[in-house]
């Protein structure tokens, strides 16, 4: 069978970029130990009063790690009484250097949970909990953002970690 000499230099530039991308995957994975953030349990919503979600706030594990737990409703994101008063958007405060983990979960539709200037973007579903990781080594406010559409009120939906 007759190829091009172009169409042949073209499927070589293709396969090499294909394998540099597959090398690229593998890299990632088994060097660097990049995972997607994957959901730690499955819950129902209807019956989320129960479960240890059901409390969103800012807690404490002491050496500088942290743990907040954040519920996402149309329009507004909720880390409890330690980031604000209810209805505001959450200000989540933290000292700088601090590894934090967040859980997040919805309790109507999808939404997004984005940190400005952060390895972290999560797909938040209703009846699971999306749970990441980051540490914050710079001072200064960054903003959560909900970067799924959800509804008319979209635009208003988010939040901030405040490092200090
Ligand atoms: Cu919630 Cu967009």
């Amino acid at each position: 069978m007759h190829i091009d000499r172009y169409e042949r230099a073209w499927l070589t530039a293709v396969g090499i970029a294909l394998g540099a991308f597959a090398a690229a995957m593998a890299a990632g994975f088994i060097l660097f130990g990049i995972r997607l953030p994957s959901p730690v349990a499955r819950i129902n919503p209807n019956t989320f009063a129960g479960t240890p979600y059901a409390n969103p706030g800012i807690k404490s594990l002491g050496g500088g790690r942290y743990e907040v737990f954040m519920t996402a409703k149309m329009w507004s994101f909720d880390a409890g009484r330690d980031s604000g008063p209810v209805g505001v958007p959450p200000r989540v405060k933290i000292p700088r250097g601090s590894e934090v983990t967040f859980y997040v979960t919805s309790l109507d539709v999808d939404h997004g949970f984005y940190i400005e200037g952060h390895a972290i973007n999560l797909e938040v579903i209703p009846g699971q909990v999306a749970r990441a990781t980051v540490t914050f080594m710079q001072a200064g406010e960054f903003n959560i953002i909900c970067n799924q559409y959800c509804g008319v009120g979209h635009q208003v939906m988010y939040g901030s970690v405040v490092v200090q």
